[in-house]
Formats: C-alpha cells, sequence, structure tokens
C-alpha cells in the first residue's frame, strides 16, 4: 500500500550527509542531529525565518525545537539580528571587558532572584560542570545527587546514569568516563523523594549538592510532582532537605530557564536554589551558558577566591548582544510573551493529543508551558522510567510521517518540544493536520 503522505525530496541533504560523514562522526556535530533515533535522512537547513525551516533542497518545515530551546523569538527576529550586526562591526572579540556583559548580567539577576552574582561561560555543559566544582569547594564534600534522564551536558560526573533501585552508586553512562569519577555521582528517580532521604541517610556529610533540571526536559517533559495533604511538592521538598543536609540544591534552568516564565521554574514554583545554570535562551541563539548563585558561593570564584574557572571567548561580545536583544525583549514583552506562548502551546499539543485519541493510539501528553512531550504510552509519565515504556518505534513513524509533511519534530522520543513567539493558529492548524495524517502511519505500522 502506498504511503497516504506527500513525501520531501531532500537529495541534496541527503548528499551533504555524506559528505558531513567524511569529516564528523555520523555526520554531526552533536549526536541526536543524526536522527539515529528515529529513522529517515536528516534534512540539512539552509535558513529559517520565525517558525519555519527550509532543507537544502527547498522544504519548509515548521520548527518545534528552536535550535533545542534557543529561539523564543523565532529565527532571524530582527532584533536579535540587528543587535550581532552591530556588535560585529565593533570587532567579533577583544578578551577584555566589555559593558555589554554587565547589561547582560542585570538582567538575568532581574529575573532570576537566586542569582546575586554570576560567571558568563560558552555553554550549558560549562555552566553546570562549573557549579559542581562551586559546590564541592563550598562543602568540602565530593557526592553529587543528580536524577535518573536529567541532562546537565556532556563533562564526565554529569554523564551517570542510574540503574534501577533507590539509590544506586553511578555507573559509567559513557565509555571513557572513569568508574571513580562516575562513583561520586548518585543517581535517583525524579519525583522521589524519599529516595533522596535515603541518599543522605546513606552518606552523612558527604553529599555536596542535588542539581536537577527542576521540569525535566531531558526524558521528554516531565514537570515536578505538586504538594498533596501532608507532603510538600518535590521541589520544595529538595529544597528543604537539601538545606537541613548543608547540601547546594543547583537548579539546572539551561532549558527551562526564561522559557516556563522569565525566570524560569524557580519563578512559577516560588522556589529558591543557591546556585543556578542558565543556557540556550540566554545566548539568543548564540553560545552563552550562565552560573550564578548566592554571592557567598560565587565569591570563592578566582580572582577573588581559590576556585578556578576561564574562558578564552566567556562574555563573548557578539554573544551577549544576542542575549541582551533576547531577554530584554522578554522582559519588556513578558505581559504578552508567555500567555502568547501558553495558548499556542496548548492548541497544538492539546490538538495532536485529540488527534491520537480519534486513530487509537495510546498517548501521554506532558506540558509546561511552551515544552511539552507526546508520550507514546498510556503513561503517566512522572519519571524515567515511566517515559522509558514508550514505544519509541511509534514515535519514530510519527516522527517520519510528520517531517514528510513539514513538521519537524525533535528527533526522539526523549526530548521536549518548543514552540516560540512566532508560531500562530497557521502553525497550528497545519501541525493539527498533520498529526491526522501521521497517526494513520502510526497505526499502519
Ligand atoms: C538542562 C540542560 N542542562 C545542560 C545542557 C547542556 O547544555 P549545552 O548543550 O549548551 O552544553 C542541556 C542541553 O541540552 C540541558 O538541556
Amino acid at each position: 500500500m502506498s504511503s497516504p503522505i506527500a513525501r520531501q525530496n531532500r537529495t541534496r541533504s541527503q548528499a551533504l550527509q555524506q559528505r558531513a560523514e567524511r569529516f564528523f562522526p555520523g555526520g554531526v556535530n552533536s549526536p541526536v542531529r543524526a536522527f539515529k533515533a528515529v529513522g529517515g535522512a536528516p534534512p540539512f537547513v539552509e535558513s529559517a525565518q520565525g517558525a519555519w525551516l527550509t532543507d537544502a533542497d527547498g522544504n519548509r518545515s515548521i520548527d518545534y525545537f528552536g535550535s533545542w530551546g534557543p529561539m523564543i523569538l523565532g529565527h532571524a527576529f530582527p532584533p536579535v539580528v540587528e543587535a550581532i550586526e552591530r556588535a560585529a562591526r565593533a570587532s567579533a572579540s577583544f578578551g577584555a571587558s566589555t559593558a555589554a556583559e554587565a547589561d547582560l548580567a542585570e538582567l538575568v539577576t532581574q529575573c532570576f532572584p537566586a542569582i546575586e552574582k554570576l560567571r558568563f561561560v560558552s555553554s550549558g555543559t560549562e555552566a553546570t560542570m562549573s557549579a559542581i566544582r562551586l559546590a564541592r569547594a563550598a562543602t568540602g564534600r565530593k557526592i553529587v545527587v543528580k536524577f535518573e534522564g536529567c541532562y546537565h551536558g556532556h563533562s564526565d560526573g554529569l554523564l551517570v546514569k542510574a540503574g534501577s533501585g533507590v539509590a544506586t552508586f553511578g555507573i559509567p553512562g559513557s565509555a571513557g568516563v572513569p568508574e571513580e569519577i562516575a562513583g561520586l555521582t548518585l543517581a535517583l528517580p525524579y519525583n522521589d523523594l524519599d529516595a533522596v532521604e535515603a541518599a543522605f541517610a546513606a552518606h552523612p556529610g558527604a553529599i555536596a549538592a542535588v542539581i536537577l533540571e527542576p521540569i525535566v526536559g531531558n526524558a521528554g517533559c516531565i514537570a515536578p510532582a505538586p504538594a498533596t495533604a501532608g507532603r510538600p511538592g518535590y521541589l520544595a521538598g529538595l529544597r528543604a532537605i537539601t538545606t537541613r543536609e548543608g547540601a547546594l540544591l543547583i537548579a539546572d534552568e539551561v532549558m527551562s530557564g526564561f522559557r516556563v516564565a522569565l525566570g524560569g521554574a524557580l519563578e512559577l514554583y516560588g522556589i529558591d536554589a543557591d546556585l543556578v545554570t542558565l543556557g540556550k535562551i540566554v545566548g539568543g541563539g548564540l553560545p552563552v551558558g550562565v552560573f550564578g548563585g548566592k554571592l557567598r558561593f560565587m565569591d570563592m570564584l578566582a580572582p577573588l577566591g581559590p576556585v578556578y574557572q576561564a574562558g578564552t571567548l566567556s562574555g563573548n561580545p557578539l554573544a551577549m548582544a544576542a542575549g541582551i536583544a533576547t531577554v530584554g525583549y522578554l522582559q519588556e514583552h513578558r505581559a504578552e510573551v508567555y500567555p502568547k506562548l501558553e495558548a499556542t502551546a496548548k492548541a497544538v499539543a492539546e490538538g495532536v493529543a485529540a488527534e491520537a485519541a480519534r486513530a487509537g493510539v495510546p498517548l501521554t501528553l506532558n506540558r509546561v508551558g511552551s515544552m511539552w512531550t507526546w508520550f507514546f504510552t498510556r503513561g503517566p509519565v512522572t519519571d524515567y522510567g515511566q517515559a522509558a515504556l514508550s514505544d519509541t518505534a511509534a514515535f519514530g513513524r510519527f516522527h517520519r510521517a510528520m517531517l514528510d509533511q513539514g513538521v519537524w519534530l525533535p528527533p526522539s522520543q526523549f526530548e521536549a518540544a518548543f514552540l516560540g513567539t512566532a508560531h500562530g493558529e497557521e502553525e497550528v492548524a497545519a501541525t493539527i493536520a498533520a498529526a491526522q495524517t501521521a497517526f494513520q502511519a502510526v497505526v499502519a505500522g
């Protein structure tokens, strides 16, 4: 039976992929771009405008990954483009301080009251790696608690996955990570405060920090559990335990920062953290990360204190310009931006879920503002173990069928989808119509 879906022609993209494979492992400079999890050939992007990507064969697709988060104002947003152009004319880099760094820092600290002082770095990986170093120095302790399914960049100690069980010492999640390093990371199930209590009881006075995605994006989208009768919400519970135990709470808001609210998950759920990491949106599409937090910790950094951390391109003028234009716009227009993101994301996420129900495809929708995941499982999905029950083959069929109709979703069941202010009714309607056809492909197998 021939597919009802009009296929995109990707001849040029396929040729470009073959060429790229000569130079880069898997043809890519970051693994998930290779589409291994969903099958099919990844389109090569030539340009993008607003909510739409144009590939090397001239196909146009609605973008639901937004450069993995940063493009909340849409592609080639004029104020961001102009800011980068202006900065470039004054030279791309000096390796000396500029006023723009404090300008962006001022915006960041206004949005995140938990951040009293900060450092700019060039990626989320650097931000979390540096925050962990600082936490270890501040506490004189070695063990770090993270949660299964949370991704905090690719530094050795954070690449750890736990096996099942409550408080398992980590095993290396990647070849090349020594067991001695992995052994300093405890990976626990998300949304399980008892597991955290058990870990602190098992390692008294040894846990330096608890790091988490306060809204998980990297196992697909999973929200923190709300308070129930007699029990605090998950985030409030973690705050109380870490404070009681003298460990730092590190909120990794690289994905959720500026997305779910201007002040990220910390604002949305009214939680404080000792250290916060940011990335993605804060650079407006250019490489920027942030780690920041309480003065007493941040002032331990060189040149004031004994914790070393540095970067040739940290605070790069082009990146600062893009960040100022993006965060400045979000701050100035927050009253319109966040309700619009909520309404558009609700319409598309729930509209597609309704098509799944109509087609008889089991689906669980998890959504917080403009980040969400359609898990191909009956659910609920409140931790990585439940996310892992998803039918990834069915997700792959859905992904390919959507892309063939010009809807480009993140190419993994375990990645959150995003949209931005450039997405509107036209994109929502086209996406729901495409989903109707795509679920037929899912059911056909
Ligand atoms: C929550 C979180 N932390 C850290 C990182 C690492 O950021 P980067 O890819 O900029 O190194 C990511 C990347 O997706 C992330 O989602």
